[in-house]
């Protein structure tokens, strides 16, 4: 594998920012990592612009980097919005990186990692199918002289120089507080809920979980009635629901983790006529979610825009091409496997109900194509959608 004094002197880097970067940890992170199967999505990548040189911001010079996401069914963020957000940065930042999707294999992550490192990248961006495969991958991209860095999700033991996400434990906690104000069950005394977790494997479902538990164990007359991983994929979550439904035809929310799932618990609620009825949670701002929520069927979802997390990770990553230390204003996730500080930025997430429904589509992040179709046209048109 390839070894070049630039790339070691760039790794001089990773220890200085280890060291100047340590502060308040704003996470509490424990560990995890997934895989699932399913095809890939066609490799991208984009042609460095001088558009950063021009306007004076970080300019990546035009090196290679590696972006590797996890799969194509888990969400469609993974298919659509990241690898936009992330494409657009490059070009803004004079990047070349190229851009590819795991499909949700472990190995063709490695493969893939491998590929890219022989051709030169300076920095690998990952979003990890689970710790174990994920640290590996980063451990031997360090071996190589190259710069690990995380995307979304934390990779326990990886040593990622960085690691760029949202705060998912105030995901999570938004998720509970949004679950409790919803029509179905606002100002009931009593409320029997389930829980649909995320995959266990996957390090920011544990923060999520972190984050809704804290709010609704403590919330007045709920009672969890139910709690399973879904493991992000709907067909799961589909017969998880249907057999907590079976057991307690009472239950008033659903606390389920991303939207992906919420689309199978209510295609379940409507077989018996129950959808509106029971308040069903989400995460992702997807065009399915943002459907249900129009409809009445999903209560919320969580709204995490790709800008607020594509460009800070890529203007990061150029600047850690540079040699240079990005700064994290002492921002630190605590590595649940090492115990190390990992230097962090993280963005903050947005509660989408049916009253600002339309943001994630004027944003231009769910495509209003794929929303606003057929019976959708005139729901758009009603909920403000430009
Ligand atoms: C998480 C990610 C969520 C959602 C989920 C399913 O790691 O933070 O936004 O996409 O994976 O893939």
């Amino acid at each position: 594998m390839r070894k070049t004094s630039v790339s070691l002197a760039a790794l001089g880097v990773v220890a200085a920012i280890s060291l100047t970067a340590c502060g308040s940890s704003s996470n509490d992170n424990k560990s995890s990592g997934s895989s699932s199967k399913s095809p890939s999505a066609p490799a991208s990548s984009s042609a460095p612009a001088s558009s950063a040189a021009a306007s004076g911001a970080v300019d990546g010079k035009g090196q290679k980097v590696g972006i590797i996401l996890p799969d194509t069914t888990s969400s469609p963020r993974w298919v659509t919005a990241d690898p936009q957000a992330l494409k657009a940065n490059c070009q803004k930042f004079n990047l070349s990186c190229n851009i590819q999707n795991a499909g949700g294999s472990a190995s063709k992550m490695q493969t893939i990692a491998r590929q890219m490192e022989s051709s030169g990248i300076k920095v690998l961006m990952i979003v990890d199918l689970d710790a174990a495969s994920g640290a590996k991958i980063e451990q031997e991209a360090k071996n190589n002289g190259v710069i690990p860095v995380d995307y979304d999700r934390l990779t326990p033991g990886g040593g990622a120089a960085l690691y760029v996400s949202f705060d998912n434990v105030k995901v999570g906690q938004l998720q509970g507080k949004t679950l409790t104000q919803c029509p179905q069950v606002k100002n009931q005394k009593k409320v029997k809920y389930v829980e649909i977790d995320g995959a266990p494997t996957d390090n920011n479902a544990t923060l999520f979980k972190q984050g809704y538990d804290s709010v609704l164990s403590k919330q007045p007359g709920w009672t969890k009635v139910g709690e399973q991983t879904g493991q992000w994929d709907a067909p799961t979550a589909g017969r998880v629901f249907n057999t907590m439904l079976g057991k307690d035809h009472d239950i008033k929310a659903v606390m389920v983790a991303n939207d992906t799932m919420a689309g199978a618990v209510i295609t379940d609620l409507q077989r018996q006529s129950l959808n509106g009825q029971v308040a069903v949670s989400g995460q992702d701002a997807s065009a399915e979610g943002l459907q249900h929520i129009m409809d009445g069927d999903q209560c919320f979802t969580i709204y995490k825009p790709s800008t607020a997390e594509a460009e800070p990770a890529v203007k990061a990553i150029a600047q850690l091409a540079n040699g240079q230390v990005p700064d994290t204003h002492g921002v630190t996730i605590t590595d649940p496997q090492t115990k190390k500080k990992v230097p962090s930025i993280l963005a903050t997430p947005v509660a989408v109900t049916k009253a600002n429904v339309a943001k994630p589509i004027n944003d231009k992040y769910t495509p209003k194509k794929s929303v606003c179709t057929g019976k959708y046209v005139a729901k758009c048109k009603a909920a403000g959608v430009k």
